[in-house]
Protein backbone atom coordinates (compact mmCIF):
# COMPACT_ATOMS: atom_id res chain seq x y z
CA UNK A 1 0.00 0.00 0.00
CA UNK A 2 1.70 3.18 -0.81
CA UNK A 3 1.59 6.48 1.53
CA UNK A 4 -1.24 8.10 -0.34
CA UNK A 5 -3.14 5.18 -0.37
CA UNK A 6 -3.27 4.50 3.38
CA UNK A 7 -3.75 8.14 4.21
CA UNK A 8 -6.63 7.95 2.29
CA UNK A 9 -8.00 5.29 3.91
CA UNK A 10 -7.47 7.18 7.74
CA UNK A 11 -9.25 9.97 6.17
CA UNK A 12 -12.25 7.99 5.37
CA UNK A 13 -11.90 6.72 8.75
CA UNK A 14 -13.86 9.76 10.21
CA UNK A 15 -12.93 11.87 13.35
CA UNK A 16 -11.80 9.15 15.67
CA UNK A 17 -9.16 7.79 13.78
CA UNK A 18 -8.50 11.34 12.48
CA UNK A 19 -7.06 11.78 15.66
CA UNK A 20 -4.65 9.33 16.09
CA UNK A 21 -1.27 9.76 15.83
CA UNK A 22 -0.92 7.49 12.73
CA UNK A 23 -2.40 10.23 11.22
CA UNK A 24 -0.85 13.18 12.64
CA UNK A 25 2.18 11.86 11.64
CA UNK A 26 1.64 11.35 7.78
CA UNK A 27 -0.57 14.57 7.86
CA UNK A 28 2.63 16.37 8.61
CA UNK A 29 4.98 14.29 6.57
CA UNK A 30 2.34 15.17 3.51
CA UNK A 31 1.52 18.63 4.69
CA UNK A 32 1.65 21.32 1.94
CA UNK A 33 4.11 23.69 1.79
CA UNK A 34 3.06 27.06 3.77
CA UNK A 35 3.34 28.99 0.44
CA UNK A 36 0.30 25.77 -1.47
CA UNK A 37 -1.46 26.05 2.22
CA UNK A 38 -1.55 30.01 2.73
CA UNK A 39 -3.15 32.84 0.09
CA UNK A 40 -2.84 35.97 0.79
CA UNK A 41 -5.49 37.85 0.65
CA UNK A 42 -5.86 41.31 -0.43
CA UNK A 43 -2.35 41.07 -0.18
CA UNK A 44 -1.92 41.40 3.54
CA UNK A 45 -4.10 39.05 4.89
CA UNK A 46 -2.69 35.60 5.09
CA UNK A 47 -5.18 32.56 4.92
CA UNK A 48 -5.56 29.12 5.10
CA UNK A 49 -7.01 28.26 1.97
CA UNK A 50 -10.11 25.78 3.30
CA UNK A 51 -11.95 28.27 5.30
CA UNK A 52 -15.45 28.04 6.67
CA UNK A 53 -18.81 28.74 5.71
CA UNK A 54 -20.99 29.78 8.34
CA UNK A 55 -24.69 29.70 6.44
CA UNK A 56 -25.08 26.25 7.39
CA UNK A 57 -24.97 27.61 11.41
CA UNK A 58 -28.59 29.06 11.31
CA UNK A 59 -32.05 27.37 11.43
CA UNK A 60 -33.59 25.75 8.82
CA UNK A 61 -33.95 27.22 5.17
CA UNK A 62 -31.33 29.63 6.38
CA UNK A 63 -33.98 31.27 8.81
CA UNK A 64 -33.57 32.51 12.56
CA UNK A 65 -31.49 30.30 15.24
CA UNK A 66 -29.52 27.23 14.68
CA UNK A 67 -32.32 24.24 16.36
CA UNK A 68 -28.81 23.49 18.63
CA UNK A 69 -27.00 26.76 19.72
CA UNK A 70 -24.56 25.07 21.32
CA UNK A 71 -23.35 22.89 19.13
CA UNK A 72 -23.25 25.83 16.39
CA UNK A 73 -20.68 27.26 18.66
CA UNK A 74 -18.73 24.10 19.28
CA UNK A 75 -18.57 23.75 15.30
CA UNK A 76 -17.32 27.40 15.19
CA UNK A 77 -14.46 26.64 17.91
CA UNK A 78 -13.62 23.39 16.26
CA UNK A 79 -12.98 24.78 12.78
CA UNK A 80 -10.61 27.37 14.01
CA UNK A 81 -8.62 24.73 16.25
CA UNK A 82 -8.52 22.73 12.67
CA UNK A 83 -6.76 25.28 11.59
CA UNK A 84 -9.36 27.46 9.77
CA UNK A 85 -8.87 31.23 9.98
CA UNK A 86 -11.55 32.33 6.74
CA UNK A 87 -15.26 32.43 7.43
CA UNK A 88 -17.61 33.20 5.34
CA UNK A 89 -21.23 35.03 6.49
CA UNK A 90 -23.85 37.67 5.32
CA UNK A 91 -25.73 39.86 7.00
CA UNK A 92 -29.13 38.12 4.86
CA UNK A 93 -27.70 34.51 6.71
CA UNK A 94 -30.68 33.82 9.56
CA UNK A 95 -31.19 36.88 8.64
CA UNK A 96 -28.35 38.45 11.11
CA UNK A 97 -28.57 35.81 13.29
CA UNK A 98 -25.40 33.97 11.63
CA UNK A 99 -23.58 37.11 12.54
CA UNK A 100 -24.43 37.32 15.87
CA UNK A 101 -23.49 33.69 16.57
CA UNK A 102 -20.09 34.32 14.88
CA UNK A 103 -19.34 37.22 17.62
CA UNK A 104 -21.33 35.43 20.69
CA UNK A 105 -19.45 32.15 19.94
CA UNK A 106 -15.85 33.41 18.94
CA UNK A 107 -15.63 37.57 20.42
CA UNK A 108 -12.92 38.54 21.49
CA UNK A 109 -11.58 36.92 18.22
CA UNK A 110 -8.03 35.49 17.77
CA UNK A 111 -5.61 37.30 15.59
CA UNK A 112 -5.17 36.59 12.32
CA UNK A 113 -9.18 35.44 11.64
CA UNK A 114 -10.74 36.84 9.04
CA UNK A 115 -14.31 37.11 8.93
CA UNK A 116 -15.17 38.02 5.39
CA UNK A 117 -18.88 39.27 5.30
CA UNK A 118 -21.74 39.98 3.03
CA UNK A 119 -24.50 42.77 2.23
CA UNK A 120 -26.71 43.47 -0.74
CA UNK A 121 -29.67 41.02 -0.15
CA UNK A 122 -32.56 41.08 1.91
CA UNK A 123 -35.35 38.43 3.44
CA UNK A 124 -38.66 39.24 3.48
CA UNK A 125 -39.57 35.58 4.28
CA UNK A 126 -37.85 31.90 4.65
CA UNK A 127 -37.12 31.15 1.40
CA UNK A 128 -36.81 34.36 -0.44
CA UNK A 129 -33.44 36.46 -1.45
CA UNK A 130 -34.17 40.10 -3.03
CA UNK A 131 -31.44 42.26 -3.86
CA UNK A 132 -31.10 45.59 -2.66
CA UNK A 133 -27.78 47.08 -3.39
CA UNK A 134 -28.84 51.03 -3.20
CA UNK A 135 -25.75 53.17 -1.79
CA UNK A 136 -27.86 54.17 1.01
CA UNK A 137 -28.71 50.61 2.33
CA UNK A 138 -25.36 49.30 1.67
CA UNK A 139 -24.12 51.85 3.86
CA UNK A 140 -26.49 51.20 6.80
CA UNK A 141 -25.55 47.15 6.22
CA UNK A 142 -21.99 47.25 6.58
CA UNK A 143 -22.30 49.79 9.91
CA UNK A 144 -25.01 47.14 10.78
CA UNK A 145 -22.67 44.35 10.39
CA UNK A 146 -19.74 45.99 12.08
CA UNK A 147 -22.04 46.06 15.19
CA UNK A 148 -23.26 42.05 15.26
CA UNK A 149 -19.84 40.97 14.85
CA UNK A 150 -18.39 43.52 17.41
CA UNK A 151 -15.40 45.00 14.89
CA UNK A 152 -14.23 48.32 14.47
CA UNK A 153 -13.32 47.49 10.86
CA UNK A 154 -14.22 44.55 8.47
CA UNK A 155 -11.67 42.76 6.88
CA UNK A 156 -13.73 41.42 3.61
CA UNK A 157 -16.62 43.13 2.96
CA UNK A 158 -18.42 41.39 -0.25
CA UNK A 159 -21.33 42.82 -2.37
CA UNK A 160 -23.85 39.73 -2.03
CA UNK A 161 -25.32 40.18 -5.44
CA UNK A 162 -25.70 42.55 -7.96
CA UNK A 163 -28.73 44.47 -8.12
CA UNK A 164 -30.32 44.51 -11.87
CA UNK A 165 -31.94 47.86 -10.43
CA UNK A 166 -28.99 49.78 -9.48
CA UNK A 167 -25.42 50.03 -11.41
CA UNK A 168 -23.01 48.29 -9.59
CA UNK A 169 -20.73 51.50 -9.69
CA UNK A 170 -23.16 53.27 -7.50
CA UNK A 171 -23.13 50.29 -4.89
CA UNK A 172 -19.45 50.05 -5.23
CA UNK A 173 -19.30 53.79 -4.39
CA UNK A 174 -20.74 53.53 -0.85
CA UNK A 175 -18.09 50.07 -0.02
CA UNK A 176 -15.48 52.79 -0.95
CA UNK A 177 -16.93 55.47 0.83
CA UNK A 178 -17.17 52.90 4.11
CA UNK A 179 -13.64 51.74 3.20
CA UNK A 180 -12.25 55.16 3.02
CA UNK A 181 -13.88 55.73 6.59
CA UNK A 182 -12.11 52.63 7.64
CA UNK A 183 -15.19 50.65 8.49
CA UNK A 184 -14.00 47.80 5.61
CA UNK A 185 -10.56 46.79 4.94
CA UNK A 186 -10.66 44.95 1.66
CA UNK A 187 -13.83 44.41 -0.96
CA UNK A 188 -15.18 41.28 -2.58
CA UNK A 189 -18.05 40.71 -5.22
CA UNK A 190 -20.13 37.54 -5.39
CA UNK A 191 -22.20 36.28 -7.68
CA UNK A 192 -21.11 37.92 -10.69
CA UNK A 193 -19.54 38.08 -14.22
CA UNK A 194 -16.40 39.35 -15.68
CA UNK A 195 -17.65 41.85 -16.65
CA UNK A 196 -19.20 43.16 -13.90
CA UNK A 197 -15.22 42.61 -11.66
CA UNK A 198 -14.32 45.23 -14.25
CA UNK A 199 -16.82 47.43 -13.68
CA UNK A 200 -16.66 47.35 -9.86
CA UNK A 201 -12.72 47.66 -10.10
CA UNK A 202 -12.69 50.98 -11.66
CA UNK A 203 -14.43 51.71 -8.59
CA UNK A 204 -12.18 50.36 -5.58
CA UNK A 205 -9.95 47.62 -5.34
CA UNK A 206 -11.60 44.39 -5.66
CA UNK A 207 -9.70 41.17 -3.51
CA UNK A 208 -12.03 38.77 -4.20
CA UNK A 209 -14.91 36.75 -6.01
CA UNK A 210 -17.46 34.24 -4.36
CA UNK A 211 -19.28 32.44 -7.32
CA UNK A 212 -21.26 29.12 -7.40
CA UNK A 213 -18.23 26.27 -8.22
CA UNK A 214 -17.08 22.61 -7.84
CA UNK A 215 -16.16 19.58 -9.50
CA UNK A 216 -19.54 19.20 -11.40
CA UNK A 217 -20.08 23.20 -11.99
CA UNK A 218 -17.47 25.08 -13.76
CA UNK A 219 -19.98 27.60 -14.78
CA UNK A 220 -17.97 30.10 -13.72
CA UNK A 221 -14.54 28.63 -14.81
CA UNK A 222 -13.83 32.24 -16.88
CA UNK A 223 -14.54 33.97 -13.16
CA UNK A 224 -12.02 31.58 -11.69
CA UNK A 225 -9.49 32.28 -14.66
CA UNK A 226 -9.78 35.76 -13.98
CA UNK A 227 -8.99 35.55 -10.44
CA UNK A 228 -5.96 33.50 -11.39
CA UNK A 229 -4.37 36.15 -13.76
CA UNK A 230 -5.00 38.89 -11.05
CA UNK A 231 -4.11 37.02 -8.16
CA UNK A 232 -7.70 37.55 -6.65
CA UNK A 233 -8.88 35.11 -4.17
CA UNK A 234 -11.46 32.86 -5.66
CA UNK A 235 -14.18 31.48 -3.01
CA UNK A 236 -16.37 29.20 -4.53
CA UNK A 237 -19.40 29.05 -3.04
CA UNK A 238 -21.28 24.86 -2.95
CA UNK A 239 -17.85 23.92 -3.05
CA UNK A 240 -19.24 20.36 -2.11
CA UNK A 241 -22.56 20.97 -4.42
CA UNK A 242 -24.51 22.20 -1.36
CA UNK A 243 -27.74 20.19 -0.36
CA UNK A 244 -29.29 19.69 -3.24
CA UNK A 245 -30.16 16.70 -5.61
CA UNK A 246 -26.42 15.69 -7.26
CA UNK A 247 -24.72 16.86 -4.09
CA UNK A 248 -22.10 15.29 -3.31
CA UNK A 249 -22.93 14.95 -0.24
CA UNK A 250 -25.74 12.33 -1.21
CA UNK A 251 -25.29 8.80 -2.71
CA UNK A 252 -25.68 8.19 -6.70
CA UNK A 253 -23.62 11.15 -6.84
CA UNK A 254 -20.88 11.38 -10.03
CA UNK A 255 -17.77 11.18 -7.64
CA UNK A 256 -19.21 8.31 -5.11
CA UNK A 257 -17.03 5.40 -7.90
CA UNK A 258 -13.65 7.41 -7.75
CA UNK A 259 -14.22 8.35 -4.12
CA UNK A 260 -14.41 4.85 -2.88
CA UNK A 261 -11.60 3.74 -5.13
CA UNK A 262 -9.20 5.79 -3.52
CA UNK A 263 -10.37 5.29 -0.03
CA UNK A 264 -11.95 8.61 0.83
CA UNK A 265 -15.49 10.24 0.94
CA UNK A 266 -17.06 12.08 -2.40
CA UNK A 267 -16.95 14.77 -0.62
CA UNK A 268 -13.35 14.98 0.30
CA UNK A 269 -12.55 14.35 -3.09
CA UNK A 270 -14.21 17.40 -4.00
CA UNK A 271 -12.84 19.47 -1.53
CA UNK A 272 -9.00 18.27 -2.68
CA UNK A 273 -9.91 18.45 -6.26
CA UNK A 274 -10.73 22.01 -5.97
CA UNK A 275 -7.62 23.26 -3.74
CA UNK A 276 -5.33 21.58 -6.43
CA UNK A 277 -7.46 23.40 -8.96
CA UNK A 278 -5.74 26.50 -8.31
CA UNK A 279 -3.60 28.60 -5.83
CA UNK A 280 -6.24 31.18 -5.90
CA UNK A 281 -8.60 28.81 -4.79
CA UNK A 282 -10.66 29.12 -1.20
CA UNK A 283 -13.18 26.83 -0.54
CA UNK A 284 -15.40 27.75 2.25
CA UNK A 285 -17.81 24.10 2.86
CA UNK A 286 -20.31 25.02 5.24
CA UNK A 287 -21.47 22.17 7.76
CA UNK A 288 -23.77 22.37 10.87
CA UNK A 289 -22.14 18.73 12.14
CA UNK A 290 -18.80 18.70 14.22
CA UNK A 291 -18.24 15.22 12.51
CA UNK A 292 -18.51 16.65 9.14
CA UNK A 293 -16.60 19.13 9.70
CA UNK A 294 -13.44 16.88 10.70
CA UNK A 295 -13.86 15.29 7.66
CA UNK A 296 -14.37 18.42 5.59
CA UNK A 297 -11.10 19.78 7.02
CA UNK A 298 -8.88 16.18 6.40
CA UNK A 299 -9.58 16.90 3.08
CA UNK A 300 -6.65 19.00 2.60
CA UNK A 301 -4.03 16.50 2.97
CA UNK A 302 -5.52 14.62 0.62
CA UNK A 303 -2.77 14.45 -2.22
CA UNK A 304 -3.32 12.29 -5.77
CA UNK A 305 -1.10 12.57 -8.43
CA UNK A 306 -1.54 14.96 -11.75
CA UNK A 307 -2.58 11.24 -13.80
CA UNK A 308 -5.27 10.50 -11.27
CA UNK A 309 -6.61 13.94 -11.43
CA UNK A 310 -7.07 13.72 -14.77
CA UNK A 311 -8.80 10.16 -14.58
CA UNK A 312 -11.20 11.54 -12.31
CA UNK A 313 -12.09 14.78 -14.39
CA UNK A 314 -12.53 12.11 -17.85
CA UNK A 315 -14.81 10.12 -15.72
CA UNK A 316 -16.94 12.76 -15.21
CA UNK A 317 -16.88 13.84 -18.76
CA UNK A 318 -17.77 9.94 -19.96
N1 LIG B 1 -22.45 34.03 -2.20
C1 LIG B 1 -23.53 33.30 -2.28
O1 LIG B 1 -24.49 33.63 -2.98
C2 LIG B 1 -23.58 32.04 -1.48
C3 LIG B 1 -24.62 31.10 -1.68
C4 LIG B 1 -24.61 29.93 -0.92
C5 LIG B 1 -23.60 29.72 0.01
N2 LIG B 1 -22.62 30.65 0.20
C6 LIG B 1 -21.51 30.44 1.16
O2 LIG B 1 -20.85 29.24 0.79
C7 LIG B 1 -20.81 28.34 1.89
C8 LIG B 1 -20.91 26.93 1.38
O3 LIG B 1 -22.06 26.76 0.58
P1 LIG B 1 -23.21 25.72 0.91
O4 LIG B 1 -23.31 25.55 2.38
O5 LIG B 1 -24.41 26.12 0.18
O6 LIG B 1 -22.71 24.40 0.19
P2 LIG B 1 -21.69 23.22 0.54
O7 LIG B 1 -20.66 23.65 1.50
O8 LIG B 1 -21.27 22.68 -0.79
O9 LIG B 1 -22.65 22.12 1.18
C9 LIG B 1 -23.22 22.25 2.43
C10 LIG B 1 -24.19 21.09 2.63
O10 LIG B 1 -23.48 19.87 2.62
C11 LIG B 1 -23.64 19.17 3.84
N3 LIG B 1 -22.31 18.66 4.19
C12 LIG B 1 -21.18 19.36 4.39
N4 LIG B 1 -20.15 18.54 4.64
C13 LIG B 1 -20.64 17.27 4.60
C14 LIG B 1 -20.06 15.99 4.77
N5 LIG B 1 -18.77 15.84 5.04
N6 LIG B 1 -20.86 14.90 4.66
C15 LIG B 1 -22.18 15.04 4.38
N7 LIG B 1 -22.78 16.24 4.19
C16 LIG B 1 -22.01 17.35 4.31
C17 LIG B 1 -24.16 20.16 4.83
O11 LIG B 1 -25.06 19.54 5.73
P3 LIG B 1 -24.65 19.26 7.28
O12 LIG B 1 -24.90 20.54 8.00
O13 LIG B 1 -25.55 18.16 7.65
O14 LIG B 1 -23.21 18.85 7.26
C18 LIG B 1 -24.92 21.15 3.94
O15 LIG B 1 -26.24 20.69 3.70
C19 LIG B 1 -21.98 28.77 2.77
O16 LIG B 1 -21.80 28.37 4.11
C20 LIG B 1 -21.96 30.27 2.60
O17 LIG B 1 -21.00 30.83 3.49
C21 LIG B 1 -22.61 31.79 -0.54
Amino acid sequence: MTRRKFLGTTIAGGATVLAGTAFQKLASAMATSDSESTFQLGGDLSVNRLGFGAMRLTGPGIWGWPPDRENAKKVLHRALDLGVNLIDTADAYGPETDELLIAEALYPYPKGLVIATKGGLTRPGQGSWVPDCRPDRLSQCVDQSLKRLKLERIDVYQLHTVDKKVPIEESLGALKKAQDAGKIRHVGLSNVTTHEIERAKKVVPIVSIQNRYNITDRESEDVLSYCEKEKMGFLPWAPVGGSGRGSLTKSGNPLEEEAKRHNVSAVQLGLAWLLQKSPVMLPIPGTSSLQHLEENMAAAKLQLTPEEWKKIDGSLKG
